[in-house]
Parts: structure tokens; C-alpha cells; sequence
């Protein structure tokens, strides 16, 4: 997860152009037993160690965050990085770290030991002219390894990605998979959800050139044509999904990626950039999080949040404790939860989401309200449609029809460092005066219950509003606490 955050500011990097290395030497066309490569600190974006017959791929080190790399194959001209090995840390950009092959291509520092290993007992590395890196046998016509195998967010042309594989998004939110017959796009919102994620978009085969024999397996390939295409025989298709360069006389290579937005896009090299062909969800607001958590996003009029305004000085919809994290059971935010309504909202992918039924708003809320894994509902008040969000809330879609409303937790703030000191002073005068008031009523309660006149102040419970929900409409909204510590 770390890594492939990261990977996302690399990605960003792209860019920055090449810098040149003299004091290197031109990358090899093979790598044989005994080769050893560290990564050069005068290389400031990228070290090739490998390239293809056309020149036109390397593998190499590719530094990341400044003093971190990880091996990456690039497309050479657009320095778009199309695989990078998978390793649960990143290496260091520094002596200790070293590239070697001995039968097996083994990224490793010799403090920490192994990072990342093919396992194999081979004896040349080399790359295909469509990126492909493979590890042979000398004379030997099957390859022991390949990178086609464990793709990383990125598909080539002609590359197989079968079931047993999956891309993932550059900050590890997103995946997509093959099921039996449909492309599944999965999202990991919580860390409590289970693999895959929510699924958020599932095309299925139309399967009208082929049919699609049960129990056997299928492969989603990228076709040079300009389609993405499901098989199980590769003469016919399954599925076909066009691109806007479909069939037509483009000579250039072609790739998709599962972008970070969670979106499956395809791009074609015209020779000096990349274009944009083709994307699997062309609506923004039916992406998975396009506004963001707490978002709201209105059809051709871009993004709000569904509390009225963002949250004070971060631009972000909800406090930071709301974002991408576990559930409301842990003591770590002291559980303080406040309640946001808002009508006319659903939720993007909601035909894919499980639901029940039940007859009012108030019964939907209720199976939420106390359980501290459900971070809001949403409901339809025509069909008695009522979805429990297991993960905290992402952007949800405006819709004209205010029969249909949402509830929503949201977890406060109390982080102290994420509170700014004028933020922190003046909660601190609130509390205070609160305290203050407080400490009048009680002592005033006190003398009226000894009167005799009991629940008189119970109004004024939950008005307390604290940091910047504080002055929503206190009908709609009362401080509530879960699972207690
Ligand atoms: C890169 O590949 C293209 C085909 O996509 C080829 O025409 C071109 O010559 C290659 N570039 C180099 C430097 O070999
Ligand atoms: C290659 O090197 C790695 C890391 O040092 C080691 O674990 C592995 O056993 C070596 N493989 C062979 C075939 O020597
Ligand atoms: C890639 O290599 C194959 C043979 O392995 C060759 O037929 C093809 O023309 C090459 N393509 C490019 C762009 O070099
Ligand atoms: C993909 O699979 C087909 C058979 O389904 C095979 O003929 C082809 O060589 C494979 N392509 C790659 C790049 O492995
Ligand atoms: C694939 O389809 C072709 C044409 O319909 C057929 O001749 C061939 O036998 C099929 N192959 C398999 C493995 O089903
Ligand atoms: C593609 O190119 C070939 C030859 O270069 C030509 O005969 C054909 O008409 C072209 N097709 C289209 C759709 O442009
Ligand atoms: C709590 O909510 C989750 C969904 O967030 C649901 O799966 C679970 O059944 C609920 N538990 C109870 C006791 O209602
Ligand atoms: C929800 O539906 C019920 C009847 O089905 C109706 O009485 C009620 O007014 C509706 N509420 C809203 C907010 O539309």
C-alpha cells in the first residue's frame, strides 16, 4: 500500500526529462549470470540497465521520493513507467542496494536483504520489443519468467491477463480482475472490507460473436486493432470494447492503465505523445470517489461536498480522521461522531451494492446507527431501497429526486495537530465557556430537581457543536457515540 502510494508520485514525475549519465555504461541487450548493478547517485530520474532491440524499452532503476528506486520497465520516449516490480518496501537509492542475476533477477540491500526475486534458475535476462521482460534457458525455446505475469497497473498490446491476475491503481485503491465472464473493478476503501473491495463497475461479455463456454477460462487482451477484447478463443471475441482509434490505420503502440481515479483508460502513441483513446467509465460522477470522501457530484457541474461547504482551511470535504481508514469501533478519534443528512443524493454504483428493504428512512438509519462498522445509509423512499456504507464515505451523486437521501457519519476531528492553533484557541474559549455554562446550569439543575422540576435542561443536550459542524442546523444534525472504549 505504502509502495504504490508512492508509486502514484513517481508516476508524476514522468515528465522530467532524462537525464544524461556519461559516466555510464549504455545499457545491455542481455543480462547473464554474474551481473550486478547499483544504482549511481549522480542518475537523478532514471538508470537503464536493460533495453530491447529497438531501443524503445529499459529496465532500470527508477528513483522515487529522492532516495528510494524501484525497477521499473519504461517506455523510453514518454518515460511512462508500463511494469514495476512488485516489493513491499521501497529500496534504497544507495550503495547497499543492489540489481543481480544468478539464475533468479534479485533486487536486494544487504542490510535488509531480499526485497523482490524471480525464483528462477535461468541463465539470460532479456526484454521484447513489446516490453516484455523474459527470463531463458541459453537455447531454450519456453521462457521461465515473465513480466506479462504480474502486470502492475498497466496492460501493453497482446499481453494476456487472465483471472489469476490483477491491475492495480498506482495508490493501491483500485483493482480490476476477470470473473467468469465480465472485467470487475473493485474498490478498498476500509482496510476491514475484504479482497477484492466494493465493486464499483462490472462489464459483462455481450458475447455476440462468441459465447462464452462456462468453466472455461477467459483472457482480456488489448488488441492492436484498438479494442480491448475478452476470448476464450483467441480467433473470436467475447466482448469487444472499441476504442476511438478502432480500426483505423494507427501504426502506433497502445496501452491501458487503471488510473488512480479508478477509471480503466487507453491511450495510443502517435509517435511524440500519448492520446487519449478510450475510458470505461466516461461519466465522472459514476467514478468511485471523483469529488472525493464526502463529496458530491453533480452531473455537468463538477464537484461540492455534501455538507454545504468544506471543511475550514483544507479544501477537503471532511476532516482528515474520515479519510480511507478502518471504522468508527477504534478509541483512536475518541469515537466523537457527528450525523450529516442531505436529499436528492445516491450513490454512484448503487445497482452493484447489496440492499434491504424496509418501509421509512427512520428504519434504514436505525440498522446503521449503532453499529459502528456502517459509516451511513442511503436510502430511496419510492422503492424502500436502504445500502449500508461499510466504508467510510466517498462522493455520492446529486440527484433531482428528493425522495432519495443519505445519512452520514462523520468522524470529528480531534487529532490535535490537525487542529490549528487559532482553531484550537477558539475551541479551547468554547469549552471553556461551555464549562463555564455549564457549571452555572447544573448548579442551577441542581437547585430546580431539588424543587422538584426534573428534565428541564435535557433540550440543550447534543446542541454543543464542536469545530466546523458547529453552526449546521442543529436539527439535522446531534453528536451521537459508538462502541464505546
Ligand atoms: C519504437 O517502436 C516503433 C513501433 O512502435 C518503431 O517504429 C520505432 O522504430 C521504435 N523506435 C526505435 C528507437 O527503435
Ligand atoms: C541468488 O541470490 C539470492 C540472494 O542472494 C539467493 O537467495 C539465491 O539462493 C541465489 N540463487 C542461486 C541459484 O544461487
Ligand atoms: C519485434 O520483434 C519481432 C520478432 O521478435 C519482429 O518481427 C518485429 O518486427 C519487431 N518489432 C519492432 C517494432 O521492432
Ligand atoms: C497469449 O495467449 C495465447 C493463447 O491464448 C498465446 O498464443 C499467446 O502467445 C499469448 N501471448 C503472450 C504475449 O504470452
Ligand atoms: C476456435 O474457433 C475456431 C473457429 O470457430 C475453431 O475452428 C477452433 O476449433 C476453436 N478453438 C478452440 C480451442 O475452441
Ligand atoms: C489503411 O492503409 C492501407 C494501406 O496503407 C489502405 O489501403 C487502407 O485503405 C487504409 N484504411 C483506412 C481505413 O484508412
Ligand atoms: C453492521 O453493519 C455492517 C455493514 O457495515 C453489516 O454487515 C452488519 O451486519 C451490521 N451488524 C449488525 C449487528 O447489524
Ligand atoms: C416517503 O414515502 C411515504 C409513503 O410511501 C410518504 O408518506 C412520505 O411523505 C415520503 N417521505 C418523503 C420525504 O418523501
Amino acid at each position: 500500500m505504502e509502495r504504490l502510494l508512492l508509486l502514484a508520485i513517481f508516476t508524476a514525475l514522468q515528465a522530467v526529462t532524462w537525464t544524461s549519465h556519461a559516466a555510464e555504461p549504455p545499457p545491455a541487450k542481455e543480462l547473464l549470470i554474474g551481473f550486478k548493478a547499483t544504482p549511481n547517485p549522480s542518475v537523478s530520474s532514471f538508470q537503464p540497465l536493460l533495453t530491447d532491440s529497438s531501443g524503445n524499452y529499459s529496465l532500470g532503476f527508477l528513483r522515487v521520493n529522492r532516495d528510494q528506486l524501484s525497477l521499473s520497465i519504461l517506455h523510453n520516449p514518454s518515460f511512462v513507467p508500463l511494469w514495476t516490480a512488485s516489493t513491499t518496501r521501497l529500496a534504497r537509492w544507495a550503495d547497499p542496494t543492489q540489481l543481480l542475476f544468478n539464475g533468479s533477477l534479485v533486487l536486494s540491500d544487504s542490510h535488509t536483504g531480499v526485497y523482490w526475486s524471480t525464483h528462477t534458475f535461468g541463465d539470460r535476462v532479456w526484454l521484447s520489443n513489446t516490453s516484455n521482460m523474459l527470463i531463458s534457458k541459453l537455447g531454450g525455446v519456453t521462457n521461465l519468467w515473465e513480466s506479462f505475469h504480474f502486470p502492475t497497473d498497466t496492460l501493453v498490446e497482446n499481453q494476456n491477463f487472465t483471472s489469476a491476475m490483477a491491475l492495480v491503481s498506482s495508490n493501491g485503491l483500485y483493482s480490476m480482475r476477470l470473473g467468469s465472464d465480465f472485467i470487475g473493478l473493485y474498490a478498498k476503501f476500509a482496510n476491514r472490507v475484504h479482497e477484492p473491495g466494493q465493486v464499483y463497475l462490472k462489464h459483462r461479455a455481450l458475447q455476440a460473436k462468441a459465447d462464452i463456454i462456462e468453466g472455461q477460462p477467459v483472457q482480456l487482451v488489448l488488441m492492436s486493432d484498438g479494442y480491448l477484447g475478452m476470448f476464450q478463443n483467441r480467433s473470436l471475441p467475447a466482448d469487444v470494447q472499441s476504442f476511438n482509434t478502432f480500426q483505423q490505420n494507427a501504426s502506433g503502440i497502445r496501452r491501458v492503465r487503471l488510473e488512480p481515479d479508478g477509471n480503466l483508460k487507453g491511450y495510443y502513441w502517435t509517435g511524440s505523445s500519448w492520446i487519449l483513446d478510450y475510458q470505461i467509465i466516461s461519466d465522472q460522477c459514476e467514478l468511485p470517489s471523483s469529488c472525493g470522501s464526502y463529496g458530491l457530484c453533480n452531473p455537468g457541474k463538477g464537484c461540492s461536498c455534501l455538507e454545504n461547504r468544506p471543511v475550514h482551511g483544507s479544501g477537503e470535504c471532511a476532516p482528515p480522521e474520515n479519510q480511507l481508514a478502518g471504522d468508527l469501533c477504534s478509541g483512536a478519534y475518541e469515537n466523537r461522531v457527528k450525523v450529516l443528512r442531505r436529499t436528492g443524493v445516491e450513490l454512484p454504483f448503487k445497482e452493484l451494492m447489496g440492499y434491504t428493504k424496509v418501509g421509512s428512512i427512520e428504519q434504514c438509519e436505525g440498522a446503521c446507527e449503532g453499529n459502528c462498522t456502517c459509516w451511513g445509509v442511503v436510502y430511496s423512499n419510492s422503492s424502500g431501497y436502504c445500502y449500508m456504507l461499510d466504508y467510510p464515505i466517498q462522493t455520492l451523486r446529486a440527484v433531482g429526486d428528493e425522495t432519495k437521501m443519505g445519512y452520514f457519519k462523520v468522524r470529528e476531528g480531534v487529532g490535535k495537530k490537525k487542529v490549528d492553533t487559532w482553531l484550537g484557541l477558539g475551541l479551547g474559549l468554547l469549552f471553556g465557556a461551555i464549562l463555564v455554562f455549564g457549571g452555572i446550569m447544573g448548579l442551577g439543575w441542581y437547585k430546580l430537581k431539588n424543587r422538584g422540576v426534573k428534565g428541564y435542561y435535557v433540550e440543550e443536550e447534543g446542541v454543543v457543536g464542536v469545530g466546523p459542524y458547529k453552526d449546521l442546523g442543529t436539527a439535522s444534525f446531534r453528536s451521537i457515540e459508538l462502541c464505546e472504549k
